[in-house]
């Protein structure tokens, strides 16, 4: 397992290009499953999720080539519809595939997903639509087995509006009989992405982005090119980092209208924020000011993708600063973590008041999820001493090459590999 060493107190200059979106690349890759023929997707980051991804679709008989973030997919044979075990619980999106599969294919095997342990992961807002949509779904020892004949377009009210049920509903819909209505829907831009894909594939789908979609199903679709949008909390992080080392980075291919809830509490914060384009430029300030009180929700509100990696930043802030954190009831792990490191959290039920301290220390951490992970290099770079972040595969699974993209914008940071455990 790697470790990654990073010596803080740097300010962090300079520019970097931000990949493309893990959130928008994973449910693309799953809907090429819909169509029988050749894809093209652009913008793909090299990442722990979007390998098992593909692992997962080899396993189908789509075979893939990942080349210089473009990954090239042949869908026009599926030769089964069981999804191995040992790859379903590596990620959450692998649920994701149940959609497309029962869409294209009239059945599906899976097993629970995996994913961050940030909370209860529940998947019923999935089931629950496939089933109103004409789906058998049994499940028996840990095992799903999904069949339908023919699913039927109709309406679906989403009790919350959940990223990954939107986006398989949405999927399944495209080859449905009939119309369907996603009540309630998820309007994060990943959302959109996905519906520009679809669309490219033929698909008639309206109102990504609102929080009402409608798919009008059609016989067939055929393989499409796109390009994914840059990662919006990858790009987040960045500008956090710059922030809490009080440096002076831009960030580059970023689509600014997607970052709005967090550019403003970084302002509040006391930072410069500069946008021209698809650059964001962030100037920090000695020490920021805390903020009263964010509160993470679905976009187009403050990302709880973000949350983790905020609290990092406020730690460091003149005065308290409250986060509510209302979307997954369990993304607080990263808080002790933090307070080894001289971090002043107190923590109630799901709100944490965060005591600004003037220095956090250098300490042995260990990264418990992948944005807790990022929080952990966040308060590292500002921390005085050395800090060692353990399980780092965590991070590898959302930032591609984390130390490399840091070390560009003069961070002192590099990744021990435990190749063997010195005894
Ligand atoms: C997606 O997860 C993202 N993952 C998450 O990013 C992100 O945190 C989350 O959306 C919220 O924005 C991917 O896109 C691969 P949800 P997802 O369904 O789809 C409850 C990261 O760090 N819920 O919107 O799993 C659920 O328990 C990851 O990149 C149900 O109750 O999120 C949670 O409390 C972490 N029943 C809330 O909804 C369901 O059937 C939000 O979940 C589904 C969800």
């Amino acid at each position: 397992m790697d470790t990654l060493v990073i010596e803080g107190g740097t300010p962090l200059e300079g520019k970097i290009r931000v990949h493309g979106s893990k959130n928008a690349a994973l449910p693309i890759l799953a809907a090429t499953i819909l169509a029988a023929g050749e894809h093209r997707i652009e913008g793909v980051p090299d990442l722990l999720d979007i390998r098992v991804m593909l692992k997962i679709l080899s396993e189908l008989g789509i075979g893939s080539r990942h080349h210089d973030h473009v990954v090239d997919l042949d869908s026009r044979i599926i030769t089964t519809s069981k999804v191995p075990e040992s790859l379903m619980g590596q990620m959450r999106s692998s649920i994701m595939l149940m959609g497309p599969l029962l869409a294209r294919m009239g059945e599906a095997v899976l097993y629970r997903p995996g994913g961050c342990a940030i909370g209860s992961r529940r998947i019923d807002l999935h089931l629950d639509g496939l089933k109103k949509m004409g789906a058998e779904i049994v499940e028996r020892e840990g095992v799903m087995y999904c069949k339908a004949l023919k699913l039927v377009g109709t309406k679906i009210v989403l009790d919350y509006p959940s990223v990954g049920a939107t986006e398989n509903i949405m999927m399944a819909a495209t080859l449905a009989k009939g119309t369907t209505r996603i009540v309630n829907a998820a309007r994060e831009p990943e959302i959109i992405d996905l519906q520009n894909f679809l669309n490219k594939m033929g698909a008639r789908v309206v109102g990504a982005g609102s929080n009402e979609i409608t798919i009008e199903g059609v016989e067939r679709l055929h393989g499409a090119s796109h390009r994914v949008i840059p990662d919006r909390i990858v790009a987040g992080t960045l500008l956090s980092a710059a922030a809490i080392t009080g440096g002076d980075v831009a960030l580059c291919g970023v689509n600014p209208s997607h970052m709005e809830a967090i550019a403003d509490v970084f302002l509040r914060s006391g930072v410069e924020i500069r946008c021209s384009n698809d650059i964001m430029r962030i100037i920090g300030t000695s020490r920021p000011k805390a903020v009263d009180k964010v509160t993470t929700s679905p976009h187009p509100g403050f990302p709880t993708d973000m949350q983790p990696q905020l609290m990092a930043y406020l730690s460091i802030a003149e005065g308290t600063s409250i986060i509510n954190e209302t979307v997954f009831d369990g993304r607080f792990r990263h808080v002790s973590e933090l307070e080894r490191m001289g971090a002043q959290i107190y923590i109630d039920y799901h709100t944490a008041i965060i005591r600004g301290t003037s220095r956090l220390s250098g300490a042995r951490v260990e990264a418990t999820d992948l944005r807790a992970g990022a929080s952990l290099i966040l308060a590292g770079l500002a921390a005085e001493g050395k800090t060692f972040i353990e399980q780092v595969h965590h991070i590898d699974r959302g930032y591609e090459n984390v130390d490399q993209m840091l070390t560009k914008l003069g961070a002192r940071i590099y990744r021990r590999s435990e190749i063997y455990k010195a005894n």
